[in-house]
């Protein structure tokens, strides 16, 4: 596995504890030393548990060595990353281009390789072009990942689907080979061409991203027309043509896949000379979230927040992860304390360096030091460990008003305990 982040980690991991030998490659010396010391450097539920054990039965090694790693394997698995280029949305791929190189340098025999960074439709053509000299050595095929952070290990053990994508026939019997272990338990072995297995899970990306969209615009309406928007993603939910999974309305969407894939995938369409209107209005729409969102808390406390005491309970992009990227509270709290608010946040995945240099703003150790006598508590995350908490008892603050983005509690009692409570999508 070259690459051993959220991907190539928890695939490593699950790929060991079904029986085979795995090497872990990362170019960050760190996360290796992290790792041979059993230290994980992400936060995964169940991960550390998994590493320990692959370890210690000799199934699971780490290396920053590329050389070995790749001459002792027989599948390559590319999972590096492939986020946006700065100041465009075009995808960067030159981790996936500068490691593909490395796989020219060191192979001295056959190997399949596979990638399973997300990846714009036709990068396995380039990335068989880079490898021309010795292309009788590489066979390059598509295997992209749809596990979703905090339920990775599951998302990898239980997949809806698994998908390959090879112009040969070959190497796809060792894929299912490979993935017998999983596919035995009922999980869909679905084959495709390389181009469209890439184009898959940006289409998968971009419309569960429209999904979430739609239901957060239509939570405004709702908010206007006094009716409750979780009605309407039931009463949606239900149709089995729609499904009611991805219809919860809350702040953006974020994480390190939908903000961008959609673009990305935008950014390939246009190369292609094709509109993708819908997408490019989600992406939109997104953006204006978070504007809407801080409206809102002007609304609620005023145009000047000054002083004002806001206490996040999370600040990820969702719960069970430690993961940051494009998460909704790198735009709201930034943007509140530059307003004179005084931010303190707690999340259970930790400390946070994105606001280390954010003057005002204070990291607490615990739900009720993080939200003594605040006069704003805006619930983000919905982790567990807030999901039953007695508000009144939390804060000293008499007047406190709760701003609830994932409508985790009740209005009826949220009334009852006297609180002043504002949630998304309800009257
Ligand atoms: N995170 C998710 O939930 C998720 C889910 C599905 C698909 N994906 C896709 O999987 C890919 C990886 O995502 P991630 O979240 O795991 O990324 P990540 O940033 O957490 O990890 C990428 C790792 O690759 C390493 N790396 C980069 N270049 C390298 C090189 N030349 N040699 C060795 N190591 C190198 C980096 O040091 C880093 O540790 C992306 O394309 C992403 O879109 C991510």
């Amino acid at each position: 596995m070259i690459g051993t982040g959220y991907v190539g980690l928890v695939s490593g991991v699950c790929f060991a504890d079904i029986g085979n030998q795995v090497i872990c490659v990362d170019k960050d010396k760190n996360k290796i030393d992290k790792l041979n010391s059993g230290i994980s450097p992400i936060y995964e539920p169940g991960l550390y548990e998994l590493i320990k054990k692959n370890f210690t039965a000799k199934r699971l090694s780490f290396t920053s060595n590329i050389d070995r790693a790749i001459n002792t394997s027989d599948i390559i698995f590319i999972c590096v990353g492939t986020p946006t280029k700065k100041g465009s949305i075009n995808v960067d791929l030159s981790f996936v281009y500068k490691c593909t190189k490395e796989i020219l340098k060191y192979s001295k025999r056959k190997k399949i390789i596979v990638t399973k960074s997300t990846v714009p439709v036709g990068t396995g053509d380039e990335i068989e072009k880079i490898l021309k000299k010795k292309k009788k050595l590489f066979t390059v095929i598509s295997n992209p990942e749809f596990l979703r952070e905090g339920e990775a290990i599951r998302d990898f053990r239980y997949p809806d689907r698994i998908v390959v994508g090879s112009n040969e026939k070959k190497p796809l019997n060792i894929m299912r080979k490979l993935y017998a272990p999983i596919t035995n338990k009922g999980s869909k072995f679905f084959t495709t061409s390389r181009r469209g297995a890439e184009l898959i899970k940006y289409a998968s990306n971009a419309f569960l991203a429209t999904k979430i969209t739609f239901i957060n615009e239509l939570a405004n309406l709702c908010e206007r027309s006094g009716v409750n928007v979780e009605d309407i993603s039931l009463g949606m939910g239900s149709d089995s043509r729609i499904g009611g999974r991805f219809l919860r309305a809350g702040p953006a969407y974020g994480g390190s896949c939908f903000p961008k894939d959609t673009k990305g995938l935008v950014s390939v369409a246009e190369k292609y000379k094709i509109n993708l209107s819908v997408v490019k209005s989600v992406i939109k729409s997104n953006q204006e979230r978070v504007n809407l969102l801080t409206k809102r808390v002007h609304k609620i406390l005023g145009s000047n927040l000054k002083n004002k005491k806001i206490s996040f309970l999370g600040v990820t992009f969702k719960p069970n992860t430690d993961d940051m990227r494009d998460s909704t509270s790198l735009k709201m709290i930034p943007y509140l304390c530059k307003k004179g608010a005084v931010v303190n946040y707690y999340d259970p995945s930790g400390h946070k360096k994105e606001f280390k240099k954010i003057k005002n703003c204070f990291f607490k150790r615990d739900i009720k030091s993080n939200c003594l006598k605040a006069d704003l508590i805006i619930l983000l995350t919905e982790w567990d460990e807030f999901k039953s908490l007695n508000f009144r008892s939390i804060t000293k603050n008499k007047k406190v008003k709760v701003y609830d983005l994932r409508n985790l509690y009740n209005n009826d009692e949220m009334k009852k305990d006297n609180l002043e409570y504002y949630s998304i999508g309800r009257s």
